[in-house]
């Protein structure tokens, strides 16, 4: 009798730290999302032109915007989105509606990949989440321009148009960069809008192309990998935002690791899904990878063995700069990842949660009305172009609110 009533005292207290951890993990998802809407209410009140789009801090403290067609036009509209997602407020779908409908005109750009950035976030998670059939002919001509940018022999749609590398001799005329792996979900789109295959045989393509390229034998990944566009032969690996050519810059195996669990959502096929948690294992198993999980701006940037091309300006930063979009986007690919893998997920998500925990703190998180109205501080744009570092960035919050939204639907 003693034995059973110690058993049920057990289950008992076992329940109530189960129930205790649910609803600290709920209170911390509802506390963000309550900080979320305080920052872009006020942020909507000093941003009232939509085709000026709140990117970061700039250097003499003041909001910067950008153009619509820069790469990170699409953030914002998708961070309105997923605030109208979590709150069903009308209020915020009519924001994430004017501030969508302003970047149409980038679905004709042609002169570089981003447009699938620029688009999936804004008319894509508008689609998903309101069925505005006007949305569709505008994400199909968008990828009609990304497919322009397609060569056959490569095997890959090119990033960039012909520029140079740090070393100011090397000429890259068919430059691919691992980002680029998340343009690729406008075309599974695509294909599933128009019932032709041709947009997801591209993406396939491309994703094939850059794990034989692209990814070490480690599985970390090169920034930028330049091919011959006659021969399709690769003529450089090198680095363009990272600390050397050879090292794994943060955000670079971010955008892999998102890019190969989404191709393995749109496939299927396994070898996208064991490719993904191979870089997943190489992120979270990394030396360098701070308690906190908030990954150092470039996972080598503090070994004595990688030293750079490009000039170290130490009065303007210390190469210990954290990255808290990187740590963003590894969270909100880590939950996705982490419903594919069984029992195996439970590391994937169980670092994800330590990544948003610590992005959720003082350390990385504003406080209401400061940073610009960002929510999370302390990114890096890129160390060697000397720009953006430890200031907010749209895309970190953007996959904060993702990965906020992915761990709400696992706690389901
Ligand atoms: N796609 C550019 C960047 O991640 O900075």
């Amino acid at each position: 009798m003693k034995y059973i009533q110690s058993f049920i005292v057990v289950l008992i207290l076992m329940s109530c730290h189960i129930n205790k951890k649910e609803s600290e993990n709920k209170s911390l998802i509802e506390d963000n999302f309550q900080l979320a809407q305080v920052q872009y209410t006020n942020m909507l009140k000093e941003a009232t032109d939509p085709t000026r789009v709140p990117r970061t801090t700039a250097e003499d403290g003041k909001l910067l915007t950008t153009d619509i067609k820069s790469w990170t036009s699409g953030f914002f509209a998708g961070s309105l989105w997923y605030l109208y997602e979590y709150t069903k407020d009308e209020k915020w779908r009519d924001a994430a509606e004017k501030w969508t409908a302003a970047l149409e005109p980038v679905k004709f750009v042609t002169n570089n990949h981003d447009v699938g950035f620029m688009m999936y976030c804004s008319y894509g998670n508008g689609l998903r989440l309101v069925e505005n059939e006007a949305y569709e002919p505008i994400l199909i001509q968008t990828a009609e321009s990304l497919m322009t940018r397609f060569n056959p022999t490569i095997g890959c749609t090119k990033s960039w148009d012909y520029r140079k590398a740090w070393d100011g001799k090397t000429e890259w005329f068919f430059p691919v960069i691992v980002d680029n792996m998340m343009n690729l979900e406008l075309l599974f789109y695509a294909s599933k809008a128009t019932g032709d295959p041709k947009y997801k045989e591209v993406a396939v393509r491309h994703a094939e192309t850059t794990m034989k390229n692209h990814y070490r034998k480690d599985f970390s990944s090169y920034h930028v990998v330049d091919y011959d566009s006659i021969s399709g032969h690769v003529l450089d690996k090198a680095t363009c935002q990272g600390y050397t050519d050879e090292s794994a810059w943060a955000r670079g195996q971010a955008w892999g690791l998102y890019g190969f669990t989404m191709m393995y959502r749109e496939t299927k096929n396994p070898k996208f899904l064991s490719f993904a948690s191979n870089i997943a294992d190489y992120i979270i198993e990394h030396p360098s990878m701070p308690v906190d999980r908030i990954p150092l701006w470039d996972f080598n940037a503090l070994d004595p063995d990688f030293q750079p091309e490009w000039t170290v300006d130490k009065s303007k930063y210390t190469l210990k700069e954290r990255d808290a979009s990187a740590a963003s986007i590894i969270a909100a690919a880590l939950y996705e990842l982490s419903t594919f893998k069984g029992e195996d997920g439970k590391k994937y998500r169980t670092f994800a949660d330590q990544i948003v925990e610590s992005l959720s703190s003082p350390a990385y998180r504003a406080k209401a009305g400061e940073n610009n109205n960002f929510i999370l501080t302390r990114s890096v744009g890129s160390i060697p172009h000397g720009g953006e570092i430890s200031v907010p960035l749209n895309y970190a919050d953007y996959y904060f609110l993702e990965a906020l939204l992915r761990k709400k639907e696992l706690e389901k």
